[in-house]
């Protein structure tokens, strides 16, 4: 029955969770919502918001769990990927705590925590599952033979979903993070109105870039003909009244082919390796048009698919404290010499 205190800090959300025998206590997340005015999350910014955060976070998640400090067995901390100053936050203090309290480390890759999500709660997928890993720092597939093998198998050569939705919002001149917002006006929109370009890439990776240029293009011309070149034949205030009149189209009309660039490669996936347990992960997989393309996709293909309470989707701990449960079970600790690093295979 071991008690795992888990800590995430790579980004722009403080978080702490209590996991007792791979079951999810508590769950605390708060937000940072002090980058909302600068387009994007300050570095410099999100530490020093770490820093506030970490001491009454970890003693929420801990209170709403009904367990005391001296109560857990483990400390599980976000190692790696983020921005640095972040990751050193919540490793910094998850280290103090294993030294103070002798109990054992544990270091998590935040990427593998995502995918882990989907053990959380029931219904459960089996092994092996391929999982769609959509954030606004990574897009991947994974293969997952058990929790602590797994094997990615695509990713993005160049913006992540999450970057290409929110890139896209801040053409059309919707406040950060805009992937939410492109959701919201998707609905009211025809997704086949305007047809942007999809990608040419081979294998199982994805790229994203073009299509932000074919945005760029495509509101420089405020939809006259030529649609995707760089023909700037619109006025300032055309492509403005073009925006505005036609905003939950050109919005469906995006979510639409970032949603169809996911799922091809998705299927490619399962057809090469034969697995139908499928799954998503990722602050992306609470995208509205994702979720249903998913699912009937699923239907289509006889998939088994799962997708992870909200809560657990984007950046969180309970997902680090699910990954620290099973590396408990593994006997894969750490020791205090182990740092935090930005970037990092696995
Ligand atoms: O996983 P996450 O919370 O943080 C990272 O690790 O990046 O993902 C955040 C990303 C942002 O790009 C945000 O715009 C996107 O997820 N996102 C969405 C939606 N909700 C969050 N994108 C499209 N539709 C949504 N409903
Ligand atoms: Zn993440």
């Amino acid at each position: 029955m071991p008690v795992i205190l888990a800590i995430e800090s790579s980004c722009d959300e403080t978080s702490a969770s209590v996991c007792v025998d791979g079951k999810i206590l508590s769950n605390y997340i708060a937000n940072q919502t002090v980058h909302e005015k600068y387009g994007g999350v300050v570095p410099e910014l999100a530490s020093r918001a770490h820093m506030q955060h970490i001491v009454p976070v970890v003693h929420t998640a801990l209170n709403e769990a009904g367990y005391s400090i001296t109560d857990i067995d483990a400390i599980a901390f976000t190692q790696a990927p983020g921005l640095i100053g972040s990751l050193l936050v919540g490793g910094q203090f998850a280290k103090s705590l294993s030294l103070a309290l002798d109990r054992p480390l544990i270091a998590v890759h935040h990427m593998q925590a995502h995918v882990l999500a989907n053990l959380i709660d029931d219904p459960k997928p089996d092994f092996p599952f391929l999982c769609l890993t959509v954030s606004g720092g990574h897009t991947q597939i994974v293969v997952c033979e058990s929790p602590t093998n797994l094997k990615v198998i695509g990713e993005t050569i160049d913006d992540a979903a999450g970057e290409a939705f929110d890139k896209s919002a801040k053409l059309l001149g919707l406040p950060y993070p805009g992937g939410p917002l492109i959701d919201k006006y998707a609905k009211e929109g025809d997704a086949n109105r305007f047809k942007f370009p999809e990608p040419k890439i081979e294998g199982l990776n994805f790229s994203f870039s073009g299509l932000k240029t074919s945005i760029l293009y495509f509101l420089q011309n405020a939809g006259k003909s030529n649609l995707f070149k760089e023909e700037f034949t619109a006025t300032e205030k055309e492509k403005q009244e073009f925006i505005q009149n036609n905003l939950p189209d050109i919005c469906a009309s995006i979510q639409h082919r970032i949603v169809t660039i996911l799922l091809n490669k998705v299927k490619k996936a399962s057809l090469e390796t034969g697995i139908i347990n499928i799954c998503l992960a990722g602050g992306v997989s609470a995208n509205s048009g994702l979720r249903q393309a998913f699912e009937e996709a699923g239907k289509k293909y006889h998939w088994n698919t799962f997708i992870p309470a909200f809560q657990y989707c984007t950046d969180n701990a309970g997902m680090i404290a699910i990954t620290g449960y099973y590396k408990y079970l593994a006997g894969q600790f750490a020791d205090l010499t182990v740092g935090s690093t930005a970037r990092a295979e696995w």
